[in-house]
């Protein structure tokens, strides 16, 4: 893959030194021979919004029956309408999604948080930008720069569709009567990879309370969809060292989408 200079620009942004290989690059990393991630500090991931190891499992809920037959419509209506967990009591707003329907790429992050849910709109307040920067040096975007452009503009949305009051993190419960709509949003968009940024997300589609520092720089699978799991956005704002490793795992995403033509 070649880097435009924008996209240079856009890495310099996310404070990301563009390198020439030395030595052959890790497996399922940016091909050899072009521009790719920085190297950051072995540290250990010890970010807050991993999940407590004793949550209750995620269970299918009844929801998940009605949920699965639905289009894109119906399921945003019922999102709008859901009074499944208590999480609707305090909301302004449901935060369904934003991007192409049939993105190739879908971002999977935590929870609205207040400006979310003022907005209706996922991921606006200042990881958001930080997400945006991301999806930008991928040559991606929330956006749709061209009409029907699937392959450039994304599909972002929540594991939970309502705002956690006070910006806590979802519980099992909560995670577990949302579950339903995100699985429906894959099915219906089905993606050619989704990013699942942050502890949550990798719990919501793949049942895992592993750190992100073990679950991330490989590829997982749901129902068959590529997963790479990642650092959510707010982590990375308060660790900036391991926006390197988030630059691999969305190089790793990248592998799973068709190459760009320019
Ligand atoms: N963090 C998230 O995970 N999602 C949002 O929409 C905003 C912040």
């Amino acid at each position: 893959m070649r880097w435009s200079e924008p996209q240079r620009a856009m890495l310099r942004e996310m404070g990301l030194r563009l390198w020439r290989p030395q030595t052959a690059a890790a497996p399922g990393l940016a091909s050899p021979g072009t521009t790719g991630p920085s190297h950051a500090p072995a540290d250990e991931w010890a970010g807050s919004i991993k999940p407590k190891s004793d949550a209750p499992p995620i269970a299918a809920s009844g929801l998940a029956l009605t949920a699965a037959t639905m289009d894109w419509p119906a399921l945003q209506s019922t999102v709008e309408s859901c009074r499944a967990c208590s999480l609707c009591e305090n909301r302004r707003k449901t935060v369904f999604g934003v991007g192409h329907l049939r993105a190739q790429c879908m971002v999977v992050g935590e929870a609205p948080g207040e400006q979310e849910d003022a907005r209706g709109e996922p991921f606006v307040g200042d990881s958001g930008q930080l997400l945006d920067r991301m999806l930008r040096a991928l040559g991606l975007s929330r956006e749709a720069t061209q009409p029907d452009d699937a392959a450039r503009q994304v599909f972002i949305t929540n594991t939970v569709k309502c705002r956690p009051p006070r910006n806590r993190n979802p519980t099992g419960d909560e995670l577990s009567a949302c579950q339903p709509f995100l699985q429906r949003q894959v099915a219906l968009v089905q993606p050619k990879v989704i990013i699942a940024m942050g502890a949550f997300a990798a719990r919501s589609l793949l049942g895992s309370d592993e750190p992100i520092g073990k679950l991330r720089g490989r590829m997982h699978r749901w129902r068959g969809v590529p997963v790479v799991v990642t650092y959510h956005p707010a982590y990375l704002l308060r660790q900036p060292a391991d926006k390197a490793r988030a630059w691999e795992d969305l190089c790793l995403a990248a592998t799973c989408l068709a190459p760009r033509a320019d």
